[in-house]
């Protein structure tokens, strides 16, 4: 029907003749001169209709924003005056022969054109409309390439699409599954893969070498900015490749990708241990465009009475550190509160600080409710070690180490955030040499990537020290966002059972859950490796947001649901019967769980 794109058009088609078709963006009418903004996904252009063309005149007349018109005219260039250098088509405008309605519409729940200042849920209930703002447009666009960059890489480096079932068995990937029952099975459930990884491995050990795929993964679990139930990993495994090669491939990857679609050129990644980051910034996935670093001060806290510290400061599992702000000490008490009940989401049980104001005056030019408890002394030592200088605040922590890392880690990233102190753009790095294991609570080992990931020590060696056991696994983080995570994988079933074993599967559940994978490292496994990018993450970062729900075209809410489709929904008794499901009304029994 279209001979252009609304947005194709500029002064090199002046004079041709072109067909446009698409939505009323917005209409003017201007002493008999009716000027109608035509849209389609490409961009805007100007038709300009002629109360001399009658015809097409009395149809531009009635038509409203969103109705759908094919209109046909000439292309010329703007009058002097009145040309729009922040539009691709500014320079033109089309004088319209005719027009055709080819359907109306209702006035739509919100504007399309300029800000929208409607909550994401109207957003999302009325997705049809939102998708259709320029704004939105440009992201799915933009996703389109990043999968289109990703497949000529990956094709031309040898990797096969390989597709993997939907309907399977749990993947452990840390979340809960997504559960379908089945109708032939009674009583049985398929799980919705957490992500492909049992199936690449067994790909590799069935000899294909290299492997990719664009894949939808599943995971219930608490739902973030950052994280969807159903979201898509671009999911890479190969053989005999070490995790140098792995990361060296998938980071060329990276590289092409924000090339191609962002014009954006990195270096090469640093690489930075799990422990370095943990210590540094109090998070394996740091930020590294804020230049706020974590400080052990612990040592010089053990001296103190200050009951506060000198726990942490004693206990091997407790920590204090110290986070210095460059020119924090303007921030206002009120700012300081907001702080304080920041970090305690985190578990933090209160945010001590120093003010730096005159420290030629030593301990007397600074200010804060603690010097009293920590003495002169330590409070000069300390300032020492963080190389403060006036007008700088430093904020402590102290607790276990965990609670210590995630406040002040959370609280780097929120005063960089506040007080725009990113030094740079982008922050690719790698992090590496994970632990394998974390010790829960209750002294059991969970594994920190999967269970599938190789140790960088033998069985023995494992199982002597398997709290300080490194893996083989690497994440890619840009920004503060992890984006990647893959490991080198135990290709030999002894180890596997090793693994196994240490994180309490005894034999019986091996086999009833991971007996295929078993059996399939017995058979000629190769030595084999990979790793998954979060394909909505790495959009979200191309797109500027921070709202992951923004690059997917039919997101869930952070509750799970979709408030377009209206999905979970009930189903009929029927369809139930058909599954031998009966749904519980009890509301006790529904709690008690
Ligand atoms: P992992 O669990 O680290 O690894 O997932 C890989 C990447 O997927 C993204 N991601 C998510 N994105 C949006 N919403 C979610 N709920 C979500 N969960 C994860 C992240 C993450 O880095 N099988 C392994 C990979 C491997 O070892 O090869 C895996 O799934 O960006
Ligand atoms: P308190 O003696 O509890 O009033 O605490 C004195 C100061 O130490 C206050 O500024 C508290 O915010 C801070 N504080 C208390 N507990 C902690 C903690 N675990 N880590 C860091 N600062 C703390």
């Amino acid at each position: 029907m279209r001979s252009h794109y609304c947005g194709e058009l500029n002064l090199s088609h002046d004079g041709q003749e072109v067909t446009l078709c698409g939505w009323v963006h917005r209409r003017r009418d201007h002493g008999g001169v009716i000027f109608l903004d035509m849209r389609d996904r490409e961009g805007i252009t100007q038709v300009v209709i002629d109360p001399d063309t009658e015809e097409a005149f009395a149809l531009a007349d009635k038509a409203r924003s969103e109705y759908v018109l094919k209109i046909t005219g000439f292309v010329r260039p703007r009058p002097e005056g009145t040309t729009n250098a922040n539009m691709s088509t500014g320079e033109i405008e089309m004088l319209a022969k005719h027009v055709e309605v080819l359907n109306e519409a209702q006035t739509p729940p919100f504007q399309i054109e300029g800000y929208t200042d409607v909550g994401e849920d109207v957003r999302l209930k009325s997705r049809v409309i939102d998708l259709r703002r320029p704004e939105m447009q440009e992201k799915m666009i933009l996703r389109s390439k990043v999968t289109s960059a990703v497949r000529a890489f990956m094709d031309a480096r040898g990797f096969l699409d390989v597709e993997t079932p939907v309907l399977t068995r749990a993947t452990p990937e840390g979340a809960r599954d997504y559960l379908v029952p089945s109708r032939t099975h009674e009583g049985k459930f398929f799980a919705l893969p957490q992500s492909p990884q049992l199936f690449k491995q067994m790909l590799m050990v069935s000899g294909f070498d290299r492997y990719y795929q664009i894949v939808k993964c599943f995971r219930d679990e608490d739902l973030r900015a950052d994280r969807q139930p159903e979201f898509t990993q671009i999911d890479i495994e190969t053989s005999f490749m070490d995790e140098a090669q792995i990361m060296g491939t998938t980071e060329e990857l990276v590289r092409h990708v924000f090339s191609k679609t962002k014009g954006v050129e990195f270096g090469e990644f640093p690489h930075m241990t799990y422990a370095d980051a943990m210590n540094r910034y109090g998070s394996d996935k740091p930020d590294l465009r804020i230049p706020l670093e974590l400080v052990d001060v612990a040592d010089l806290m053990a001296s103190v009475e200050f009951k506060v510290f000198k726990g942490p400061a004693e206990d091997p599992k407790g920590r204090v550190a110290a986070l210095k702000v460059t020119g924090g000490a303007q921030l206002s008490r009120k700012q300081i509160d907001d702080y304080t009940k920041f970090v305690s989401i985190y578990g933090a049980k209160g945010l001590a600080w120093i003010k730096v104001n005159e420290l030629e005056n030593g301990a007397n030019g600074l200010q804060s409710p603690i010097i009293k408890f920590l003495g002169d002394d330590v409070a000069m030592q300390i300032m020492e070690r963080l190389g403060a200088e006036n007008g700088d605040i430093v904020f402590f922590g102290a607790d276990r180490e965990k609670v210590v890392n995630e406040a002040l880690g959370a609280l780097r990233c929120k005063i960089g955030a506040d007080l725009n102190l990113y030094t740079k753009e982008w922050a690719p790095l790698w992090i590496v040499d994970f632990p394998m294991f974390e010790e829960t609570d209750d002294g059991k080992l969970t594994a920190l990537h999967h269970p599938f990931t190789a140790p960088s020590c033998s069985p023995e060696e494992l199982e002597n020290n398997p709290v300080t056991a490194l893996s083989r696994a690497y994440d890619m983080v840009i920004n503060g966002y992890e984006v990647g995570g893959g490991s080198v994988r135990i290709h030999r079933q002894e180890m596997q059972q090793t693994v196994f074993r240490l994180l309490s599967i005894g034999e019986e559940e091996q086999r009833e859950k991971f007996g295929f994978l078993l059996d399939a490292l017995q058979y000629g496994a190769p030595p084999h490796g990979g790793l998954a990018f979060g394909l909505d993450r790495l959009v979200m970062l191309l797109c500027g947001t921070d709202n992951i729900r923004d690059v997917i075209a039919f997101p869930k809410t952070q509750s799970a649901a979709c408030l377009l489709t209206q999905a979970p929904g009930e189903v009929d008794g029927n369809q139930l019967r058909d599954l031998n499901i009966r749904i519980r009304r009890d509301p006790a029994s529904a709690t008690s769980h």
